[in-house]
């Protein structure tokens, strides 16, 4: 059985003294994660050092970054490298999501290289893919995201794949309070754990965890994450609340 992936994004909120207060205020809700279960939080960089030290209290919950660059050092002005990473104790990175795709125009091959970069350094990649509204509209949904794979996966082998984990994030349900129904999510993530099969072996489409995103909170979690191919969430609105990310690690340990 696949274990089930919480990650919390918390785009850009969130300081070094609010951080220290909600992972505070998590440590007192979130008091049990089954074996089966994996939780996360991605605080913004500047935050991710007081997060460490808050998390030393909260072993159960790891550490996440929203964000690294693909070379190792150098003249890369307001960009953060693995190593520094690595120093604090970060051991999953969010690559490719939407909004560093379209605010900050990362492409599939810059995504390609971030992820190059982090599965080669021992991290494990948390790859967003996902269609936008009219490329659901008009149909081109699967293909968009077979695109997104192939591109974000090129040159990766196959024995850095226990490395990567997919978000599948369809733009329209992010932070817009709509969802994709537990039938559009599991569609896709069959989908996409198919092409995976196919770029790789079964054996690791089988294990790679494959996780929802967009707008999903305690009133719709239980629905989406009992979907056969769904092994998560990826959340951003309902991270940021103690309470409802509590409730949503809850209902993961039920489904474990
Ligand atoms: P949301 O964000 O839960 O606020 O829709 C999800 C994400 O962007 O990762």
């Amino acid at each position: 059985m696949r274990k089930l992936i919480i990650a919390g994004n918390w785009k850009m909120n969130n300081g070094p003294s609010a951080t220290r207060s909600l992972l505070a205020q998590m440590k007192e809700k979130i008091t049990d994660v089954k074996e089966n279960v994996r939780v996360l939080v991605c605080p913004p960089s500047v935050s991710l050092p007081a997060a460490a030290e808050a998390l030393n209290d909260l072993p159960s919950v790891d550490l996440g970054a929203q964000n690294v660059h693909f070379e190792e050092s150098g003249a890369y002005t307001g960009e953060i490298s693995t190593e520094m990473l690595s120093e604090l104790g970060v051991n999953y990175v969010i690559v490719g999501h939407s909004e560093r795709r379209e605010y900050f125009g990362e492409t599939d091959e810059i995504i390609n290289k971030k992820v190059l970069r982090l599965v080669e350094n021992g991290f494990i990649a948390i790859i967003c893919v996902g269609e936008r509204l009219e490329e659901r509209k008009d149909g081109s949904y699967f293909d968009v995201v077979k695109t997104q794979l192939k591109g974000a996966l090129k040159k990766v082998p196959f024995n850095r794949m226990p490395h990567v984990v997919i978000a599948y994030e369809p733009v329209w349900a992010i932070g817009t309070g709509e969802t994709a129904s537990p039938e559009q999510a599991q569609e896709m993530h069959a989908f996409i754990r198919k092409e995976i099969a196919s770029l790789y072996e079964k054996s690791e489409s089988e294990s790679l965890p494959i996780l929802y995103g967009g707008s999903m909170k305690p009133g719709n979690a239980a629905e989406l994450l009992s979907q056969p191919d769904v092994d998560g969430g990826l959340i951003g609105g309902a991270s940021l609340k103690a309470d409802d990310f509590a409730q949503i690690v809850e209902i993961a340990n039920q489904q474990r």
